[in-house]
């Protein structure tokens, strides 16, 4: 089996447990879609390793990748996504706080400096969507970080959304007062900034949960923890309507040319069993154990082929002589 069915999703997210191949599947997979629509890969994980798998320097502003036409990549540093927020919005998140508390100035930029719950993902998501809305790419690949952070990204909206609820209450109770003494009040910039905010967390909804649009890939490999961790992020992910199609089972041993692989092989044989029967409505797309670390174009352009293999009928070669190569 291989990925299928991305070529008009605008959004592709990888997710998984740790260490299991999620940046270089997003990798592979930018690469893929690069060579029809200009794309861009998002790494939405605090440690950042696009970087490394691509042995190029990304960092926070977007750079196009060396070596590959089309693709560009950025990693976003949620912390420097809300200091720029802070900044934007400074005078209408300040007015609210002095008009809906009784915090001081003092108090309020205290208040300000401190990290909020999930406000990495949050900002994540914002980030995203302004891409999305500014058009410059056809085609975004998020890499996410292990799955705590990939759930809390994708309820993300939702927390968002209780967040907005609560100012908007707080705002009400000074609108009441305000009216009470002045016979009206008008809207404001933090009103403006909350129907934005509100409208930002509705497009990520809709685009989340449109399976035309949107579709999250899990990572798994042929291990105990990393299948129950899947287990979980997928169904956790059908209680947000993201529904899953396909998923990527990666470090398959496939040779049995010494004792060791033989056993490792051997157990993950029923690993692989368990996957197949808990996953029989998914499409599963199997790759094998890389002998190396995959870094560099050159590799991850060989885990692209073997993702992406039915797709590339004239890659078919390519990807035996691959096999032969693999453990
Ligand atoms: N099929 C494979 N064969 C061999 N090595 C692999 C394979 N897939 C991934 N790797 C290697 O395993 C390591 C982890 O892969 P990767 O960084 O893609 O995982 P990840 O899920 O993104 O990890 P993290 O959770 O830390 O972000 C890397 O060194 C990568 O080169
Ligand atoms: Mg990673």
């Amino acid at each position: 089996m291989a990925l299928s069915g991305l070529a008009n999703k605008e959004l592709i997210l990888f997710g998984g447990k740790g260490g299991v191949g999620k940046t270089s599947c997003a990798i592979a997979a930018g690469i893929e879609l690069s060579k029809a629509s200009k794309t861009l890969i998002i790494s939405t994980d605090p440690a950042h390793s696009i970087s490394d798998c691509l042995e190029q320097k990304i960092g926070n502003r977007i750079q196009p990748i060396q070596g590959v036409e089309n693709l560009s990549a950025i990693e976003i540093i949620a912390d420097e996504a809300f200091r720029e927020f802070k900044e934007e919005h400074d005078k209408e998140i300040k007015s609210f706080l002095d008009t809906s508390t009784n915090l001081d100035d003092e108090d309020i930029d205290i208040l300000l400096d401190l990290s909020i719950p999930c406000i990495d993902e949050i900002m994540s998501f914002i980030k995203i969507i302004s891409y999305i809305e500014k058009g410059m790419f056809k085609k975004y690949v998020v890499d996410t970080a292990p799955t705590g952070h990939a759930l809390r990204l994708i309820s993300s909206p939702k927390l968002l959304d209780q967040l907005i609820k609560v100012i908007v209450k707080m705002r009400w109770k000074y609108r009441y007062m305000i009216s009470r003494f002045s016979g009206s009040s008008q809207q404001d910039d933090m009103d403006t900034l909350l129907l934005n905010l509100k409208k930002t967390v509705k497009k990520i909804e809709r685009l989340l949960c449109d399976s035309a649009r949107s579709e999250f890939i899990p990572v798994c490999i042929p291990e105990s923890m990393a299948i129950l961790e899947t287990k979980r992020l997928i169904s956790a992910l059908n209680t947000y309507n993201v529904k899953v199609r396909q998923m990527i089972v990666n470090n398959v041993i496939e040779s049995e040319g010494c004792s060791f692989c033989k056993e490792k092989k051997k157990s993950q044989l029923k690993y692989m069993e368990q996957i197949g029967s808990y996953y029989n409505d998914l499409n599963r797309v199997v790759i094998p154990l890389f002998p190396s670390e995959i870094t560099g174009i050159e590799k991850l352009n060989q885990l692209r082929i073997l993702l992406f293999a039915n797709m590339l009928a004239d890659e078919k070669g390519n990807r035996m002589m691959m096999a032969n190569m693999i453990i």
